[in-house]
């Protein structure tokens, strides 16, 4: 059976987009693989997060997990920075990976914005910490949405230059896992960014969390064009709001692009709109309220991620530490 490994930032409250291009999937793999997934905390202090709010956070983000069906007696749920391996092999990996490698990062520069001198050190090799998260478990499927695709053929550079420095054959190689047609949900504001749980704008996403009337009044305000759906996939070229919306309706109701459009093409958004509320809200409503019945009782989140943390380090310390052999530490 394949080890499937991947992570989430406890910076906010999930969204659809985070649903459809990772959550989601990660449940669908438990069938037929091990799972390990852990709320990347370490990940998210690379940008400033209140201390009270990550910690509620992280909890948070567990709970919307386990609603969503991940299964902590199978596979594996915990927070990262209760498993010193993460950090002990991203330190390895600083020095491994070349600073010409993360100068190509496209999402260090979309988060560094204009002022890249006052980002911090950690969101500069954010992906050395990424591929020592997979690599600590010889992990080799990693199920992310499409912004992540860059940062997984780092951490295969990283792992083969590991390999080639110290001659050994110990990292395998991962294969990233980008399901559906849903992989990059954008801005409900702007068809051209991608929707996220740090948007200054609560109105450019749906949040998991969200109820019937808040998701209703979102999707009416979404922005589209003036025209009304096309019969087929073809004309939604150039109208990348009316991509958006077509492409979560598919995702959500276990379609294509093509079968949305053969029953509302010729349609308007008000309609369309209407009923893409009503799906949103069938879909995402068992999930808030599977959340909120987590939260009632928070010390049965902790008791899973504190359980999780023990599985997860007993698989992946001993991996490091043979690392931390081979690089030529004093084992004592
Ligand atoms: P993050 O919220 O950055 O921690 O991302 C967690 C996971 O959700 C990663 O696998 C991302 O690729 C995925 N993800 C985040 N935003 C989107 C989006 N707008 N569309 C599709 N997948 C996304
Ligand atoms: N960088 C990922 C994101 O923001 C989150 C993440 C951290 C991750 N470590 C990971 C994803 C390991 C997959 C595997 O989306």
């Amino acid at each position: 059976m394949q080890r499937v490994f991947s992570g989430i930032q406890p910076s906010g409250i999930p969204t659809l987009g985070n649903y459809l291009g990772a959550m989601r999937n990660w449940v669908a793999l438990q069938h037929d693989h091990e799972c390990i997934y852990c709320v990347v905390d370490l990940h998210a202090i690379t940008q400033w997060q209140d201390p009270a709010q990550l910690a509620a956070q992280t909890r948070e983000m567990a709970a919307s997990l386990l609603a969503c069906g991940i299964d902590p007696q199978r596979h594996i749920l915990f927070a990262q920075s209760t498993v010193p391996a993460h950090a002990r092999l991203a330190w390895i990996f600083n020095c491994v990976a070349r600073l010409g490698w993360l100068n190509r990062m496209t999402q260090f520069k979309d988060k560094a914005g204009k002022d890249r001198e006052a980002a911090s050190t950690g969101l500069y090799v954010y992906p050395n910490l990424m591929a020592a998260d997979i690599h600590a478990y010889h992990a080799t499927r990693v199920p992310v949405g499409d912004d992540q695709r860059q940062h997984l053929e780092l951490a295969n550079d990283i792992g083969q230059k590991f390999n080639h420095d110290y001659g050994v054959e110990f990292f395998p190689l991962i294969e990233p896992v980008i399901m559906g047609i849903a992989a990059r949900v954008m801005s409900l504001r702007d068809g051209s960014k991608k929707m996220s749980k740090s948007d200054p704008s609560d109105q450019s996403r749906i949040n998991l969390t969200d109820d019937a009337d808040t998701i209703a009044l979102k999707v009416r305000r979404a922005k589209t064009d003036a025209e009304p759906l096309p019969g087929e996939p073809a004309g939604l070229e150039g109208r990348p709001e009316a991509r958006n919306l077509v492409g979560i309706y598919a995702a959500l109701s276990d379609t294509d692009l093509a079968g949305v459009l053969a029953d509302f093409g010729g349609k308007g958004f008000v309609s369309f709109k209407d009923a893409l509320s009503e799906l949103l809200v069938a879909k995402l409503s068992p999930i808030a309220s599977e959340t909120r019945r987590w939260l009632a009782d928070p010390g049965s989140v902790d008791a899973v991620l504190r359980e999780g943390a023990g599985k997860a380090a007993a698989l992946a310390g001993p991996i490091v530490s043979e690392a931390e052999r081979l690089v030529g530490f004093l084992k004592i």
